[in-house]
């Protein structure tokens, strides 16, 4: 039994610079392995993305939200979505978009503004992109902060 919690008994100090070494080997191993997921990259036939992709469209310029952090490779391996289900390119109305083509940012097409003709803007083209399919599948995220993390006051 110890008395005093904080004080040290002879003979510990040994223990507690062990205990001190491996806590701090945790830790760069957590730093190591956050690191090295956040450059994994899935390698497909259009190209290389992040497995988790965090979406900032430039076409945005400033974003009034959180940028949205986008499960890349759940979507398109684990879910085995088609990719088309996402990415397109559209001749006469259909989309002529097969894997191994290019693939284009967003906003190439939607821009900030509505059109040409019907055209989405870019933020209805993701909403309607990404909240239909969860709202169809009854699955993934629906409401604003679940997508849009709040933004932490500063
Ligand atoms: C659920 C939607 C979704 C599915 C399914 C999907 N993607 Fe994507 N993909 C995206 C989004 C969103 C981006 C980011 C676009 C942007 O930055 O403008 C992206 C980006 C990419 C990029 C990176 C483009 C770049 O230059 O950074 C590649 C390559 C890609 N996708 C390939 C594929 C392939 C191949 C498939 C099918 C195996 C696929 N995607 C399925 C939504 C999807
Ligand atoms: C090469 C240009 C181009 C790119 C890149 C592009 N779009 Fe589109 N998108 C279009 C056009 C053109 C239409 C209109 C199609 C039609 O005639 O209905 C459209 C339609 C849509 C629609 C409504 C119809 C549908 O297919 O569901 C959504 C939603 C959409 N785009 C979202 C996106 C998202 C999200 C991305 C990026 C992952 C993207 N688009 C990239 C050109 C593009
Ligand atoms: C064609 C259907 C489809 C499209 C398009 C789609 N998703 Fe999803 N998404 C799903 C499904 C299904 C789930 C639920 C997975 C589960 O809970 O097992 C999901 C889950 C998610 C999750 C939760 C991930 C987790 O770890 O639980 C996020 C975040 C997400 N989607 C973001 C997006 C964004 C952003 C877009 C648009 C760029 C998008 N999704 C487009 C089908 C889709
Ligand atoms: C399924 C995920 C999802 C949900 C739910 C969602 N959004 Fe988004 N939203 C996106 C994505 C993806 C973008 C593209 C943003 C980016 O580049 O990071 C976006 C873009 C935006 C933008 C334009 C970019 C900016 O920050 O100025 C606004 C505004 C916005 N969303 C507001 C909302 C509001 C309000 C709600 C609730 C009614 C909502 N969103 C729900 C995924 C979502």
């Amino acid at each position: 039994m110890k008395l005093f919690a904080n004080c040290v008994y002879p003979g510990e100090e040994a223990e507690i610079m062990k205990k001190g070494a491996i806590a701090i080997a945790i830790v760069m191993a957590f730093v190591a392995a956050m690191l090295v997921g956040s450059a994994v990259a899935q390698t497909t036939k259009s190209g290389k993305v992040d497995d988790i992709l965090v979406i900032k469209d430039p076409g945005f310029k400033k974003l009034k939200k959180a940028p949205v952090t986008f499960p890349h490779k759940m979507h398109s391996v684990e879910l085995k979505l088609k990719c088309t289900d996402c990415h397109h390119v559209y001749k006469d109305g259909k989309n002529t978009w097969k894997e191994g083509d290019k693939v284009q940012k967003c906003s190439a097409c939607h821009k900030k503004k509505k059109g040409p003709g019907k055209l989405h803007n870019l933020m209805n083209a993701y909403h309607k992109n990404c909240i239909t399919c969860h709202k169809k599948m009854k699955k993934g995220p629906r409401k604003c902060n679940q997508c849009h993390p709040k933004k932490k006051k500063k």
